[in-house]
């Protein structure tokens, strides 16, 4: 038997902060010591700004997605038949592709095991949407999460507090030690997650814009050749989609108003950004799951889907398994929205067409209404958003409503509209709109 004897933490620390390259032992004995308590949070997060500044090779980068994977309890699942393949979008606003994908992609022959988070600041999270469902549920002990998966093939909950500890203290420690900018510890704490869930293959949207984590195309495309790259070198097939998020995605941003929207999308009404995203995850997913070798194939199966009622069946099906009241499918006006409105309206001197409206702001302007949280433990409001009554492109008379507002404190209206004001930016000439979809970054080799 070999002896490992472990390093001092400051040892680690130091290697990483000359440059050096990490071995496996020692980035094993940071993970577990992470979680232990044997690496303090000071040694930690000395370790974590010295990742920051050095960087981490693909190989150390894997290491540590696997090190933080196996913190925790890792979820198999061979006794589901269909392929599983989940989905993971990098945050945005206006985002609810997760609610109408899943429900579409389980009505196309996938099974999706979807464990999603907590909005944080301007961007929404999946776990707050779908808690504006009256009723439902993100948590499912292990065995009701297995016998959703095998009944009606899709689940979506929330990561169970034994899985993957070491994110849950490493993310803490890098949002208070600005140390969340990091493609290697991006990587790690997204991947870290979502391979700890049991899926076959994984989609992930990459978002890249105003409203985005990842502001330039170029270090959205890092980000994902990164995370595609150590995924699939982890046995996980795995593509990259990236997708544009200057613009809010559809018209509705806000907890219920999302999930509204969302249903409407299931019905054949959604909006054609938010579907033409949709589709492109979704058909992406059935490919990568192996059930089409063709995109348009995928995408027709996807329409049909839509078409014949049978994905939106598939959502009322996945709320009714969850507790939530699954009457809100036909009627969405279960979905409490807050009754206090105020529409925002254009002062143009003459017609124009509206060229962008900043996702980061509008994001900001419903956080403010208390759709969104600036820390972690706030408590949000799931009825008050923005509704977007104009999108890009559009033509707007010179005092037409732009958007409305639904809030529920008046206090916070006047700060809300301000920023709403400054996200609108307009255009004299009709305006081109580029493609939401920028690009696919697939395993090379
Ligand atoms: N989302 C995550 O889960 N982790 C990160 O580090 C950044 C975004």
């Amino acid at each position: 038997m070999v002896l490992v004897m472990a390093e001092l933490p400051q040892d680690i620390i130091r290697a990483k902060r000359d440059g050096e390259a990490l071995t496996k032992a020692q980035i094993e004995q940071f993970v577990a010591g992470v979680v232990s308590g044997a690496f303090r949070d000071y040694q930690s997060s000395a370790l974590l700004m010295a990742i920051v500044l050095n960087g981490m090779s693909a190989e150390e980068t894997a290491w540590l997605t696997d090190a933080m994977m196996r913190s925790g309890r890792v979820v198999d699942l061979p006794e589901i038949e269909r392929p599983k393949v989940d989905k993971h979008s990098t945050g945005g606003v206006g985002d609810k592709v997760s609610l109408i994908l899943a429900p579409l992609a389980a009505a196309c022959g996938l099974c999706v095991p979807m464990m999603s988070g907590r909005g944080l600041g301007h961007t929404g999270g999946t776990l707050d949407k779908l808690e504006a469902i009256p009723g439902f549920s993100v948590e499912l002990d292990d065995a009701a999460y297995r016998a959703q998966l095998r009944s009606i093939h899709q689940a979506m909950i929330g990561q169970s507090a034994d899985m993957v500890p070491a994110d849950r203290k490493l993310y803490a420690l890098r949002d208070v030690t600005s140390t969340v900018e990091s493609v290697p510890l991006i990587c790690a704490s997204i991947l870290s997650k979502k391979l700890a869930e049991g899926i076959d293959a994984l989609v992930l949207d990459v978002k890249c814009g105003k409203g985005a984590f990842m502001k330039t195309e170029a270090d959205a495309r890092q980000l994902a050749e990164s995370l595609v790259r150590i995924s699939s070198t982890m046995g996980k097939p795995t593509t990259a989609i990236l997708t544009r998020m200057d613009d809010p995605l559809g018209r509705m941003v806000g907890n219920s108003l999302e999930v509204r929207e969302a249903i409407d999308c299931l019905k054949g009404q959604g909006p054609a950004d938010l579907m033409e995203v949709t589709y492109t995850l979704t058909a992406e997913m059935l490919c990568l799951g192996g059930l089409y070798s063709d995109h348009s194939e995928a995408r027709n199966c996807l329409e049909a889907a839509i078409a014949d009622g049978s994905a939106l069946r598939a959502f009322e099906q996945l709320v009714d398994a969850q507790g939530g009241d699954p009457k809100v499918v036909k009627d969405p006006s279960l979905l409490k929205v807050a009754t206090q409105t105020h529409e925002f309206c254009a002062t143009l001197l003459e017609t124009a067409y509206v060229e962008s409206i900043d996702a980061l702001r509008i994001g900001e302007a419903a956080r403010m209404l208390g759709a969104g949280r600036a820390h972690a433990d706030a408590v949000i409001d799931l009825t008050v958003g923005i509704e977007l009554l104009k999108k890009s492109g559009d033509r707007v008379e010179p005092s037409e409503p732009l958007c409305r507002l639904y809030y529920s404190q008046p206090d916070e209206l006047a700060a809300a509209l301000e920023r709403v004001e400054s996200a609108y930016a307009f255009s004299a000439e009709a305006v081109d709109l580029p493609d939401l979809v920028m690009g696919r970054v697939v395993a090379s080799g």
